[in-house]
């Protein structure tokens, strides 16, 4: 399966629940959705949204794409529904299906105002078009994020950038840190009115 593939029938309409009005959930279109969203871009139309187990299929046909050694379906579910998850996708209206499409996937862990990149990638058709920038600099601006932190391998020039260009600075290193025994920096950004004892 590719992420170019055009069949997203499978991908849940990104609708939210309104469970107080009422017993049963209401539906709400993306449109009404989006009206007063922050994230809302108009000039791609996305908007950034929560990710959670219902959204393994399409996290996971990125993925595929982006690394060589994705993970399986239950890897993802376990961190997509984890309650330290801190996880977000970048979705695109579609005007054609009205469906809108997963675009970039971000999956964390936020710990203690600390938060873990697990994984993130934009479909390979996606690319260069700021989303993954996007939805780095949505997730740390969401309150309790303090510092980031992240490894990567020291060859993923792309990765290294993107990092760079939004504040993260090289920490450390670790080596053999991936299965192929490729070396990893760890990466860190940390708010700027971070100190330590704010988080004691
Ligand atoms: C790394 C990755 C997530 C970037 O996603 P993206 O949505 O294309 O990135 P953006 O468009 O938001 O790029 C933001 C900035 O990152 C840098 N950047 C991103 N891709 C780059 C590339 N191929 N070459 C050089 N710089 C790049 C640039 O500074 C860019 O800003 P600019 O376009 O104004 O120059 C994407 O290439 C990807 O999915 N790669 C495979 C998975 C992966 O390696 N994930 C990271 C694991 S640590």
């Amino acid at each position: 399966m590719s992420s170019r593939d055009t069949d997203h029938d499978s991908e849940p309409q990104s609708e939210v629940t309104d469970t107080l009005s009422s017993q049963k959930p209401k539906r709400v279109s993306f449109a009404a959705r989006t009206v007063n969203d922050p994230t809302w871009d108009p000039v791609h139309s996305t908007v950034i949204q929560k990710l959670d187990c219902r959204h393994v299929d399409l996290v996971r046909k990125i993925a595929l794409l982006s690394f060589p050694d994705a993970w399986e379906s239950k890897d993802f579910a376990y961190f997509l529904s984890h309650p330290s998850g801190h996880s977000y996708g970048l979705f695109q209206k579609n005007f054609d299906s009205r469906k809108p499409e997963l675009q970039a996937y971000f999956i964390g862990f936020l710990v203690k105002g600390d938060l873990d990149i697990i994984s993130i990638a934009t479909r390979t058709d996606q690319r260069r078009k700021g989303y993954a920038e996007s939805v780095m600099r949505y997730v740390r601006s969401l309150p309790n994020v303090r510092r980031v932190f992240l490894e990567v391998d020291m060859e993923n020039t792309a990765a290294i950038k993107l990092y760079t260009k939004i504040g993260f600075e090289i920490v450390g290193q670790r080596k053999k840190y991936y299965e192929n025994k490729r070396d990893a920096y760890v990466m860190r950004w940390q708010h700027a009115k971070y100190t330590p004892s704010k988080l004691n």
